[in-house]
């Protein structure tokens, strides 16, 4: 192809007064636009429901930002169908022109790079740097998953046995479902929708109750990029309800789902479960949770440490499934890093993400009420030494201030549970043998750290955290695609490795061909 080879798309710098005025003018625009209607979008139509599903700002609860019908369980078959009907030719169609659609798309937010960050502030509550990342991480998708389509299409098989010609090729599965988290509301949403439709496969796309409106905006985007009717089936709607139909439909062949433990586990479940009419085995890839650790050893460039911490658990609030959530500190520097954590963590501006502020309000009130919970339950596991306790403002945002528990024991349920909020545990290890198994200890295996100057440690790490996703001497947040595929280990989930050289196989089948000559 003539693609140019792939580069991650670069962070806006937002120092630069241009882009902070291009930043804000975007904002200014992107206000006058809330608290618009969203339709159901069903084979290219558009479909209104009484039942509404009301999108509000986190920062300012009382400020909509998009109102959307909402897909009940009696809309089920009417978008399989319609994904049916695409199928038949969107599966016929070339992967040149499948992945062309990616790369306008890519193209297009390009383009509105500063209006989509916009939607991200106002819907979901990141600060422009978050928001940022999370528009370049969907282009980056486009851009990739598009190139690996072109990659996968030009595949054969390594072998030719004699007297014969030997194929490989990679068909689509059918009509799948996408289940969406909020917290990379575009990101994720867009990456998994795009890998399933390029290689052929159609869609119905359920986002997240919490972030629909980026979902909307997307699904336009494509449309106006040329993407064909019925190919990707916008349905906001009800987890437990429209999802779980979704999930549980007879002619769902696959489900590509980021979210929690527990509905990841019951998506399992259900999708295992054989229904009447059924033709085949439903595939399912799912991301789920974490609880990330990150070892801070004894000989570590400890304000590197502290920085690397910081970020991963305190970015966008520790609403990051790779957000470290424990830090293990050796007993060495155990009482210096936490002094030193203390001070620069005190130094976090939290406010409203318009104003690009460093934390900002957690995603919603059933989140704030959990989180709050937690921290009632820090106080009996821990000594706080930051935050503990929520931030009042006057628009009655849900902002918790950023916590520090130090003196944990790797047991807690602190130190086990997702809490997905602005928490970390300190956890004091007696060595790096201890460190290891402490940060191996909770059921999930997605994302990990090590800070250290020792070769020997590092490599014992790499042996020895079983995690999907390891960093050593940064931090454990911000997976670029294509050199750090996402995806993790144990209740963390089906380790799909998102933005790698491996994922689009999932959204297809191989089949062998082999003819005499
Ligand atoms: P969630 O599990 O509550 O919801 C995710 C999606 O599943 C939503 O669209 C929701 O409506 C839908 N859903 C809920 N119940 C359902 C059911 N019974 N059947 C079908 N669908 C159902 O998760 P969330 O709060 O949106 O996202 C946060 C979680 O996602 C955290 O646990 C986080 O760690 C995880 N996450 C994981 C990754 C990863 O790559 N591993 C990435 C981002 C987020
Ligand atoms: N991909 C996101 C990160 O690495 C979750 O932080």
């Amino acid at each position: 192809s003539t693609q140019a080879p792939f580069v991650n798309e670069a962070f806006v710098d937002f120092t630069l007064a241009l882009n902070k005025r291009l930043m804000q003018s975007a904002l200014d625009e992107v206000e006058n636009q809330l608290g618009r209607e969203y339709d159901l979008v069903i084979g290219g139509r558009r479909l209104r429901t009484e039942s509404k599903i009301v999108s509000t700002n986190p920062a300012r609860p009382k400020q909509v930002v998009g109102i959307h019908s909402k897909a009940g369980t009696e809309h089920v078959q009417q978008a399989i169908d319609a994904a049916q009907t695409a199928f038949v030719s969107w599966s016929r169609t070339s992967a040149t022109d499948r992945a062309g659609l990616l790369f306008r798309a890519a193209g297009l937010i390009r383009e509105r790079k500063f209006e989509f960050c916009a939607w991200l502030v106002y819907e979901v509550g990141k600060n422009w740097g978050e928001a940022d990342a999370d528009v370049g991480e969907t282009i980056d998708f486009l851009e990739f998953y598009g190139r690996e389509a072109l990659r996968l299409a030009g595949a054969t098989t390594p072998i030719q046995f004699p007297g014969e010609r030997n194929q490989l090729r990679y068909l689509p599965l059918g009509v799948g479902a996408v289940i969406s988290p909020w917290n990379f509301p575009f990101a994720i949403m867009a990456g998994m929708t795009a890998a399933a439709i390029v290689c052929g496969n159609t869609v119905i796309l359920k986002p997240s109750e919490d972030a629909p409106t980026i979902a909307a905006r997307f699904v336009s985007l494509l449309e106006e990029a040329g993407l064909p009717d019925g190919v990707v089936n916008l349905c906001p709607g009800s987890g437990a309800e429209f999802g779980s139909a979704l999930v549980e439909h007879p002619q769902t062949r696959f489900i590509a789902f980021t979210g929690s433990k527990t509905v990841g586990l019951q998506i399992h479940e259900r999708a295992a479960r054989t229904q009447p009419g059924q033709h085949f085995i439903k595939r399912t890839i799912l991301e789920m949770g974490g609880k990330d650790s990150i070892i801070v050893d004894n000989n570590c460039d400890l304000d590197a440490a502290v920085q690397g911490v910081l970020a991963s658990a305190f970015g966008f609030n520790g609403q990051k499934c790779s957000a470290c959530s424990r830090a293990i500190v050796d007993a060495e520097v155990y009482n210096t890093f936490c002094d030193r954590l203390q001070t620069k963590v005190a130094e976090i501006k939290t406010g409203d993400p318009v104003e690009n502020v460093y934390t900002g309000p957690v995603i919603s009130e059933k989140a704030y009420r959990k989180v709050l919970g937690y921290l009632d339950i820090a106080k009996t596991e821990g000594v706080v030494i930051n935050g503990g306790q929520a931030i009042e403002t006057p628009e009655g945002g849900y902002y918790i201030a950023p916590t520090v528990v130090k003196d944990v024991a790797p047991t807690a349920r602190i130190a086990q549970e997702e809490i997905f909020g602005p928490v970390l545990s300190v956890i004091r290890s007696k060595n790096f043998d201890d460190a290891l198994a402490i940060a191996n200890n909770t059921e999930y295996g997605l994302t990990g750290a090590i800070y250290s100057n020792s070769r020997e440690n590092l490599e014992r790490g790499q042996n020895e955290f079983h995690v999907g996703n390891l960093y050593l001497n940064r931090k454990c947040t911000g997976a670029m695609v294509g050199a750090h595929p996402f995806g993790g280990f144990n209740m963390s989930g089906t380790d799909s490795k998102a933005g790698g050289p491996d994922y689009l196989l999932l959204f297809t089948q191989a089949q062998s061909i082999a003819e005499k000559i």
